[in-house]
């Protein structure tokens, strides 16, 4: 296939994530590296992501700023790194007929399952960010997943067809550098960026429970403990509240049942789905 993208294909590798990161002085701005097998994929929390080999699309990008790259992007606006990534994918799936929303702060969910994780690495110099790498691991062909996996789907498990990987990262790719072209790399585009972002949030405006850790690390915990199915060994106490969005260093603002609001970052607080 001729290809409008730097794809590397790797028949075998432990990590697209870590591959990236033990290339990246030697890697063009914008190259990817999509496996057919990854043996210990990367997910949140320091979770694994597990997939079934040659069934679904995991991959890498590379981004660098700054200098010979791209335009500079400023550390405190990397969620727009994670914004651009789950849009696309929002993107992605749409032009298969499959509607998703995202789960703060970058998890792909149809309903109450989950499509497609996304690990974001940033490498920070002083108050710039210098490269990112965007782990990307949809569920495409997979049916059957083993236990551990936490509520998963896949794109055929919702539309009963049988996809083309390669095609399907190659068009990924297309729509991506659309997002970053439009967005991150234009006057006022991180503003409509958030904008597009806070309308797919996941639960949002509804009322849900939470799992709140931030007592745990403080030693404050009382009250009722439960462990949460995200994480898998974490524990917290639970609250009800309602998302409303997210704040501009990209933290999710939660108004809680009291009716006042708190901010919580991406290992303080925990969906009871
Ligand atoms: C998560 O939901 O916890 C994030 C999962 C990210 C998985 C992808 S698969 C390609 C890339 N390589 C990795 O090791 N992880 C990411």
């Amino acid at each position: 296939m001729t290809s409008k993208h730097h794809i590397i294909w790797l028949d075998n590798v432990d990590s697209t994530n870590t591959e990236a990161r033990r290339r990246i002085a030697n890697i063009d701005n914008l190259s990817v590296l999509s496996a057919r097998c990854q043996t210990s994929g990367r997910g949140q929390r320091g979770n694994t992501w597990t997939s079934a080999p040659g069934e679904n699309m995991t991959f890498s990008i590379v981004l660098k700023f700054g200098e010979e790259h791209s335009r500079q992007m400023q550390a405190y606006d990397q969620f727009a790194i994670s914004q651009t990534a789950s849009l696309s994918v929002l993107d992605f799936l749409a032009r298969h007929g499959i509607e998703a929303k995202i789960k703060w702060p970058n998890d792909i969910y149809i309903g109450n399952e989950k499509v497609c994780g996304i690990l974001v690495e940033n490498s920070l110099k002083a108050e710039l960010l210098s490269w990112s790498i965007i782990g990307i691991g949809i569920n495409v062909n997979q049916t059957q997943f083993p236990e551990s996996a936490s509520n998963p789907t896949s794109m055929a498990l919702q539309t009963g067809e049988k996809y083309d990987i390669e095609k399907l990262v190659e068009e990924f790719m297309d729509i991506f550098e659309g997002y970053r072209n439009r967005y991150l790399h234009i006057n006022g585009g991180l503003g409509k960026l958030r904008i597009l972002y806070l309308a797919q949030m996941w639960r949002k405006d509804t009322e849900c429970k939470f799992l709140d850790f931030t007592l745990l690390e403080s030693g404050h915990l009382d009250g009722p403990v439960n462990v949460s199915k995200e994480g898998g060994i974490s524990q917290g106490k639970i609250f009800t509240g309602t998302v409303r969005g997210i704040s501009d260093s990209g933290q999710l603002v939660v108004e809680t049942a009291g009716g006042g609001k708190r901010e919580f970052g991406f290992k303080e607080i925990g969906w009871i789905i």
